[in-house]
């Protein structure tokens, strides 16, 4: 079977729209790539381009659902009379708001975060990788010079097993962690070798986690209340883990985010999965203009195999410029963590550790956060 036939059956099996479909060629992928990682020396302080910077990527829309209605309310002229208001009423009954599963305002009354960038981990798939690249990520956006925090909201607490304590810090990195109630972040967190500071989940009983995300479902500026605690320095970036799918933990990471970065793997169930996570993402960030939109990792790209190689480039010429990269399965990438580490120490000359780099680098750029300059 050809290639091109390969690709119109995929799309017949899982919809999606053939005519989004580009063909990109190994020269004009070149072309759009990052330019090489830059191994800096020191740690420079960056410059942060203002929030209005962080302009969405036109959205190719490949999914559906993910468009947000403007009230009908703000999209016209109106008159201020009781029955210019009755008249608004009528057409909200008509029209009502999309579901936001809850969501306040939070936006609107949330502590302030402009000094920082956040980025949340997500999926709606377990397996995929989030942990792995959330945590090599961050090591990879410190070795750029960015100072980096990483933490964990998924009750698996498995991101600090991806580093190794600092020498200075005195211990390994251990079980406290944000489900310790009332003690500050700086204090819970650890850094690590490659100097990323390190905040747990931390190790909690089945009837303390229950109460601990009913707390969560309550509290919604949860997150953003102890990321401002943190006094973070600005330009710092947070690099948020989460659970697959829809969560409580998902909630406060994407109401603080002003990146969502999806991890999917390039295979059917994950391909059919890719439109519950733009609800996600529209659910939990919609009146926020801080938010710069979804980027997606293909992760785990085997070319041996003919399907995954295939959707690899249906997702490809279907996501556009909100793809921001690939990292190809590596054995070094799953090996690292018998070592506590993640794969920019374990193997650095590997082809995970350069495909890493090159999502970071990309995702500096997305961030609107201008080079490091040296002090
Ligand atoms: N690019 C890769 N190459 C090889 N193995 C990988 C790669 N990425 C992740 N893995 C392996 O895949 C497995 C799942 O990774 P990980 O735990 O990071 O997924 P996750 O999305 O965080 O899972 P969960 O949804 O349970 O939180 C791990 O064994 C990890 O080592
Ligand atoms: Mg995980």
């Amino acid at each position: 079977m050809s290639a091109s036939n390969d690709i119109r059956s995929l799309f017949k099996q899982f919809g999606g729209e053939p005519e989004l479909y580009q063909e990109f060629t190994r020269d004009e992928h070149g072309r759009g790539g990052s330019p090489r990682w830059p191994l800096l020396p020191g740690s420079p302080v960056p410059e942060l381009a203002p929030l209005s910077a962080l302009a969405p990527e036109p959205s190719p829309a490949p999914f559906g659902g993910a468009e947000q209605q403007a009230p009908a309310a703000q999209a016209e002229a109106h008159d201020w009379s009781a029955a210019g208001l009755r008249n608004l009423l009528a057409k909200m009954a008509e029209n009502p708001t999309p579901a936001s599963v809850g969501t306040p305002r939070v936006a609107q009354l949330r502590p302030a975060l402009e000094h920082i960038r956040v980025i949340s981990v997500i999926s709606a798939k377990g397996g995929v990788g989030k942990t792995t690249l959330a945590a090599s990520l961050a090591s990879a956006l410190r070795r750029a010079g960015r100072q980096v925090v990483a933490i964990d909201l998924d009750p698996q607490n498995a991101l600090h097993h991806h580093f190794q304590a600092a020498e200075a810090s005195g211990s390994v990195m251990e079980d406290a962690g944000v489900v310790q109630a009332g003690q500050p972040w700086q204090e819970l967190g650890k850094l690590s070798d490659d100097g990323v500071f390190v905040v747990a989940h931390g190790m909690i009983d089945e009837n303390h986690r229950q109460e601990f995300e009913q707390g969560l479902h309550h509290d919604p500026l949860w997150l953003a209340r102890h990321l401002a605690d943190m006094q973070l320095a600005e330009g710092t970036i947070v690099v948020v883990d989460t659970p697959p799918g829809p969560s409580v933990y998902l909630r406060q990471a994407l109401s603080v985010a002003n990146l969502a970065v999806v991890v999917s793997l390039a295979d059917p169930a994950s391909y059919t999965s890719l439109p519950q996570v733009d609800k996600l993402i529209a659910a939990y960030t919609q009146e926020r203009t801080d938010f710069a939109g979804a980027a997606y990792v293909i992760n785990q790209v085997d070319h041996s195999r003919q399907m995954n190689k295939n959707i690899t480039q249906i997702l490809r010429g279907l996501l556009g410029k909100q793809m921001i990269g690939l990292v190809h399965r590596d054995q070094s990438i799953s090996d690292a963590l018998a070592y506590n580490r993640n794969v920019l120490g374990y193997d650095p000359h590997g082809r995970g550790c350069h495909d890493i780099l090159d999502c970071a680098q990309a995702l500096i750029g997305r961030l609107a956060i201008a080079a490091p300059t040296a002090q």
